[in-house]
């Protein structure tokens, strides 16, 4: 079973207040998604793989470490994109792909309908990040449709998650841990997370 990690980090927590708050307009709300993004990075990154190096210091040889692994960034479109820079602050090398889904409204199944990903993606730590888990289709989708293109080790960032999404996720990718700046308890009838923070994609964009 994948991991599920939940902040508890007072710096998160209080910029989630301002996140929540309805009078929070798309400016603050785009600043606050991306220094929460950048925020749960750092705990995402906390086991990545390293590796030894000799580092010569004015003084001697210092036995040191560096990351051991090429890192991509991936949002699913669209809400997803208002993370990026926030992780881009903390690994500035990172490649970055893109990943939008549609649901088929007879099928209701999830069709990719962008998908442009780092050449060498299977050779990357892959961070997904969407801001709502919410029922998880999506998620679970996006996350299918990466490791069909050859991705091997992903992990989930979303800013906030409910049960549903991270059931549906970790019931289909057990292999994919799950960080998340808050948990709400529930979702209502038309799917949003209560007591959530509303469209984060209008809010991200200022589109309502
Ligand atoms: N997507 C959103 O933007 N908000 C929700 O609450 C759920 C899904």
């Amino acid at each position: 079973m994948s991991k599920l990690f939940v902040s508890e980090h007072p710096m998160i927590q209080s910029k989630m207040a301002m996140l929540r708050d309805k009078d929070t307009g798309a400016k603050e709300f785009r600043e606050i998604i991306h220094e929460v993004a950048m925020l749960l990075s750092y705990e995402a990154t906390r086991e990545l793989p390293l590796t030894d190096v000799k580092v010569e210091t004015p003084i001697t040889t210092a036995d040191c470490k560096v990351i051991d692994t090429k890192l991509a960034i991936v949002p699913i479109l669209r809400a997803g994109i208002g993370m990026t820079d926030g992780l881009l602050n903390l690994m500035p090398t990172a490649k970055i792909g893109h990943i939008g889904l549609y649901r088929d409204p007879e099928t209701l199944n999830p069709v990719e309908y962008y998908c442009k990903l780092p050449s060498d993606i299977e050779e990357r730590t892959v961070f997904l990040t969407d801001p709502m888990l919410a029922t998880g289709g999506t998620a679970e989708a996006a996350i299918g449709f990466l490791k069909e293109k050859g991705a091997t080790k992903i992990i989930f960032l979303c800013i906030l998650a409910a049960p549903d999404g991270v059931k549906k996720v970790q019931d289909a990718h057990p292999d994919v841990d799950i960080y998340a700046a808050a948990y709400d308890p529930q979702l209502n009838d038309h799917g949003y997370i209560v007591p959530g923070l509303g469209d984060a994609g209008d809010r991200i964009f200022g589109t309502k």
